[in-house]
């Protein structure tokens, strides 16, 4: 495509949302500190019941020097429960983490930093919930792309009050150059990478961290809301597995090791969450959070400690009929031994779902990068979509579809026996009540899991990137072209039950012990800080038998 394609597009979305109903207005933008000790803001997450991080960044001040940390039960810090003195250095970039302890569940909290006379600006925090809860809001932000837009729709999770935690399913940075993926609309908005370059040292991803926590919708997010994250492939490079990456070329980039070492190094420095135990490894990050009596999460770490290598795409001239396709399918797709996750991981998730349903609690939660759901390409030639009306960044689509193959093979599309057993285990432990969330396709998603039997496996609710552009906008895809896929997905995906690609936003998720309601937040631009949100879709989530499905409000 083009790039003024692209921009005219975003600005016809921005033009469909204007006019669009049930829109907020942005307001209380968070100020960023453009001078001074704390230019970075704060952020909290990684809760547990008693104890949740603390994090800020030493801009300025950058010797070993002592720094104050407070956390009050109120706004205006009347009421100090806990406080302490920390040091940051060079060895770990002047970023500072602290773990506030002894704290109640189910509260919150409001914290802060001192540096000399200067005081960093509060951020509120949450611990998480004992006992009996009748109410959970969750958030799911995916993809924030700082080139290719203005993190908007951090800035509306920041005034939505319904969120009690976020959850970041990866890619909270990117690794490319401006002229990676970003240009001509970094340029224009004056949101070049830096440094300008792929990232590949520990110096590098810092500095790449660093100008993400410059953003003010994200230091508003990370300031209203506790966080809870897993990572993808980009806060490293593009599509890794364990023994290297799509994009990582040893002969000019190094080792794969030191490059993945620098990157979660960096990831560790600069987020809100707890650092490996000693003799730990960096990638071994992966969690259980329990909501009081109400749902048990588990993120999944899908990239450095069990994945093995993407399966490849089929050849030129590879598949010319049906029997080429099964042989595809059956043995490079299907291949059975090729693994997602860490034996590990598994171990703690099988424990995870077994205490949730021995605890009778309603919902079990998995915090996924990677989405489960199918998303084999049905034959959209046939169906009504010209091949000349698919930009050539697409036209794989049609190709795709012809085979029914999957859309990509870096999803656990391409390891579907690995997603078997990942069910298989779940159904084991006692779930097949799945409440899936994911991100990484830059396009909304509402699915219903199944497994490959077709026994319902709960569902799934995938989010738009919070910047990054989705295929069909990154590719100029016209908008009533996309809007034709889209209805052809939602009927012949057979686990689809709705999607929209043109949209950034965020989705989220309030969680009752009877139902839950998902709420698809969409942003109306992100080529400006000034915005509308809208609900693109809104559906409750219940029981139906061992599972869960679709029912309208
Ligand atoms: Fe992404």
């Amino acid at each position: 495509m083009t790039e003024v394609n692209r921009r005219t597009i975003l600005k016809m979305i921005a033009v469909t949302t204007a006019a669009g109903a049930a829109v907020r207005q942005a307001e209380g933008r968070q100020a960023v500190a453009a001078d001074g000790v704390f230019q970075h803001g704060v952020a909290s997450g990684d809760p547990d019941r008693s104890s949740v991080v603390l994090w800020t960044r030493l801009t300025t001040e950058q010797a070993d020097t002592p720094v104050q940390w407070q956390l009050a039960a109120d706004a205006d810090f009347a009421s100090i429960v806990t406080e302490g003195e920390t040091t940051t250095s060079a060895e770990r970039d002047f970023t500072v983490k602290v773990v506030a302890e002894g704290l109640e569940p189910g509260a919150t909290y409001h914290y802060r930093f001192l540096v000399g006379d200067e005081t960093s600006p509060a951020g509120r925090t949450k611990t998480l919930p004992e006992g009996p809860l009748d109410r959970l809001g969750i958030a799911v932000a995916s993809c924030s792309n700082y080139p290719l837009g203005h993190f908007t729709a951090y800035d509306a999770m920041a005034q939505d009050d319904e969120i009690d935690f976020v959850f970041h399913t990866g890619d909270y940075i990117y690794e490319y150059s401006t002229e990676g993926w970003g240009d001509p609309i970094a340029t224009e908005l004056g949101r070049q990478s830096l440094p300008d370059k792929e990232i590949v040292t520990l110096e590098d991803y810092r500095q790449r961290h660093a100008q993400y926590k410059s953003d003010p919708g994200l230091q508003a997010m990370h300031g209203a809301h506790c966080f809870i994250a897993c990572w993808d492939d980009h806060e490293v490079t593009n599509n890794p597995w364990t023994g290297g990456a799509g994009n990582h070329q040893p002969d000019t980039e190094g080792d794969w090791e030191t490059r993945r070492e620098a990157g979660l190094r960096a990831y560790f420095e600069w987020m809100p969450i707890r650092d490996p135990a000693p003799g730990q490894a960096l990638g071994d990050y992966w969690r259980t959070y329990r909501f009081g009596d109400l749902a048990t999460m588990v993120t999944l770490e899908t990239r450095h400690s069990g994945r093995d290598e993407q399966p490849r795409y089929p050849a030129d001239g590879e598949l010319n009929s049906p029997e080429d396709r099964g042989r595809y399918v059956t043995e490079i797709l299907g291949d059975p031994n090729r693994r997602m996750l860490a034996p590990e991981m598994e171990a703690d998730l099988r424990e995870a779902i077994v205490s949730s349903v021995e605890a009778s609690e309603p919902w079990r939660l998995i915090g996924t990068a990677s989405p489960m759901v199918r998303f084999h390409i049905p034959d959209i030639t046939s169906l009504g979509i010209a091949e000349s009306e698919l930009p050539d960044g697409l036209k794989y689509l049609a190709f795709n579809g012809q085979w029914n193959l999957p859309w990509y093979n870096d999803t656990w599309d391409g390891y579907p026996a690995a997603r078997e057993a990942f069910y298989a285990l779940c159904r084991e432990a006692g779930a097949e009540d799945l409440l899936v969330l994911t991100g990484d396709t830059h396009q909304f998603w509402a699915s219903a899991l199944a497994d490959a039997e077709g026994r319902p496996m709960g569902v799934e609710l995938g989010t738009a990137g919070i910047s990054s552009p989705s295929e069909y906008v990154d590719y100029g895809l016209e908008p009533e072209v996309g809007q034709r896929l889209d209805a052809i997905y939602m009927e012949h995906m057979p686990e689809v039950h709705w999607t929209e690609g043109f949209h950034n936003g965020y989705v989220k998720v309030v969680l009752t012990p009877e139902e839950a309601v998902a709420t698809v937040v969409g942003v109306s631009t992100v080529l400006s800080a000034d915005y509308e949100t809208l609900d693109l879709f809104r559906e409750r989530i219940v029981k139906s038998g061992p599972s869960l499905t679709y029912a309208p409000l």
